[in-house]
């Protein structure tokens, strides 16, 4: 039996990641894989020796960890468990990767950069995080690059999902709620949608992809435009928006204020490009059961 594990499976893109992974990989009795989906009740990775025998003791083939410390702002108040997580842990579940000759795929940040360029992001560009959450999975790479040989390290950004705490599920409850709303017009990025990141990373690993890849949804917008495209595409446009800037949100960790991806290499790769998150977006209001136009 080979085996892939997937690591923080119970979180907003572990459960759909799962739900790609299955029909592609397990149903299939041909390919004779079967699907391990831990979450921290079943690994805890900040635990170096249990994690190594763990991992150790069930000899997967593929280990796509997704596990995370993802709290942005709460990495700003706790930096020594978003170090203990999102690089120490990363860097313990690698060690288990080396003892059981797994491949290893990282799921990695927009984050990492600075957001000072002003075209989109090429995965050879230079790191300079802005915030803990950044510093952390970054630090989380470097043990994946220097540990793990070949391994598939994916950045992506600005997610959401139908299983998780997220800004789409937040803007339709506080449209619920208010009349008003505020929201931070002064980043720009490319929301992706959880789904959409899960069949990207299917299909990498069906091509045995290795190396860093950029992967997010097409087009780009702002928290502000997003986030009106949400109420309009949900039927709440009279919930007025007004958009402020950053600095007035006033949140404890400073975010990049351009995150947007060159995903070229995926398309050279796979063929695949993502497709624009307008649509993507569309199709998780209907698939949430919301009103569309
Ligand atoms: N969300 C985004 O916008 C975004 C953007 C770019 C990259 N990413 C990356 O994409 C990946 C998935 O993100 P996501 O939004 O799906 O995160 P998520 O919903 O927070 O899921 C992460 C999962 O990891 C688990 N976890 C936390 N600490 C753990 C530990 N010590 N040991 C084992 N599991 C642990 C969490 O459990 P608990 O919930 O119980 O803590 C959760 O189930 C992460 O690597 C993240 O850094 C996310």
């Amino acid at each position: 039996m080979r085996r892939i594990l997937v690591i923080g499976a119970k979180g907003m893109l572990g459960r759909d990641l799962i739900k790609v992974l299955y029909p592609t990989f397990h149903a299939d009795k041909r390919s004779n894989w079967e699907i391990l989906d831990w979450d921290v009740d079943e690994i805890d990775i900040q635990e170096e020796k249990r994690t190594v025998s763990k991992i150790e003791s069930f000899r997967p083939e593929i280990i796509i960890n997704v596990a995370a410390y993802t709290d942005v702002d709460g990495c700003e108040l706790n930096e020594e468990k978003a170090f203990a997580v999102n690089a120490e842990g990363v860097k313990h579940v690698a060690l288990g990767a080396l003892r059981c000759g797994a491949k290893v795929v990282y799921l990695s940040t927009d984050y990492i950069f600075d957001g000072n360029k002003r075209e989109p992001y090429l995965e050879n560009d230079p790191p300079n995080p802005l915030n803990v959450y950044g510093r952390s999975k970054w630090k989380g790479e470097q043990y994946v690059q220097e540990l793990v040989q070949d391994a598939l390290i994916i950045r992506t950004e600005w997610l959401y999902g139908r299983y998780g705490r997220n800004f789409v599920t937040s803007i339709l409850r506080q449209a619920r709620e208010k009349k008003v709303l505020t929201i931070v017009n002064d980043q720009i990025g490319s929301p992706t949608y959880t789904v959409d990141l899960s069949e990207a990373i299917s299909v990498l690993l069906q091509c045995d992809a290795r190396g860093v890849f950029h992967v997010a949804n097409s087009d780009l917008c702002t928290w502000y435009t997003f986030g009106q495209a949400i109420l309009k595409l949900s039927g709440m446009e009279r919930v007025k928006v007004i958009p402020i800037s950053s600095k007035e949100l006033g949140r404890p960790a400073i975010r990049p204020a351009y995150s947007v991806f060159n995903c070229q290499k995926l398309k050279q790769v796979t063929g695949m490009t993502l497709r624009p998150w307008s649509e993507a977006l569309r199709d998780f209001l209907l698939l949430a059961g919301r009103k569309t136009d």
